[in-house]
């Protein structure tokens, strides 16, 4: 398995991972990174024959819990089930972290649905510690 940044011929098999983990989302893929002008990146997991994991990260003005300091944000990670408790998404965090310091930024944010337990607990084990448990509003404004 090798983990690498995402190329064109990756887009079927991303577009169909990113459906996995934001089923609600359109499918306009690279649109909704683009759309977040932001400097971005997706990291894909390589096993040979198929891909079986993917990250996307940011680079945010501003990271809830640093403070008004810029840093890196992990936007989404996924990792098929039937490879899952193997490293991948360990390998993938790797990838996007190289990218996150190469633009200069010494610090990472993520976020996680309280109800998730696999992803905090993956979290906390790679050195993430809770900044706070929030409730988010949105409105459509007439
Ligand atoms: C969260 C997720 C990305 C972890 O991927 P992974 O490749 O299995 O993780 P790794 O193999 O790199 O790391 C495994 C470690 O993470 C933690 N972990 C992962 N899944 C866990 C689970 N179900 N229960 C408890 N701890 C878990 C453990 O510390 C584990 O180490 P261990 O196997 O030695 O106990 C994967 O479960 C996933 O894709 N979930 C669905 C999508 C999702 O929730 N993404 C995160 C959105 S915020």
């Amino acid at each position: 398995m090798i983990v690498r940044a995402l190329e064109p011929a990756d887009h079927r098999g991303w577009s169909a991972m990113r459906q996995q983990l934001w089923p609600e989302a359109g499918r306009d893929d690279a649109g909704d990174l683009a759309r977040m002008h932001v400097p971005a990146v997706v990291m894909v997991a390589d096993d040979g024959e198929r891909l079986i994991g993917f990250a996307e990260a940011t680079i945010r003005s501003v990271v809830d819990g640093l403070y008004f300091r810029p840093g890196g944000f992990l936007e989404g990670i996924w990792v098929a089930p039937k490879a899952r408790r193997t490293g991948v998404a360990t390998a993938l965090l790797g990838g996007v972290t190289r990218w996150v310091r190469e633009r200069g930024a010494n610090a990472m944010g993520s976020d996680a649905m309280p109800d998730n337990r696999a992803s905090i607990a993956w979290h906390k084990k790679h050195g993430f510690e809770i900044e706070a448990e929030v409730i988010k509003f949105v409105r459509e404004l007439d």
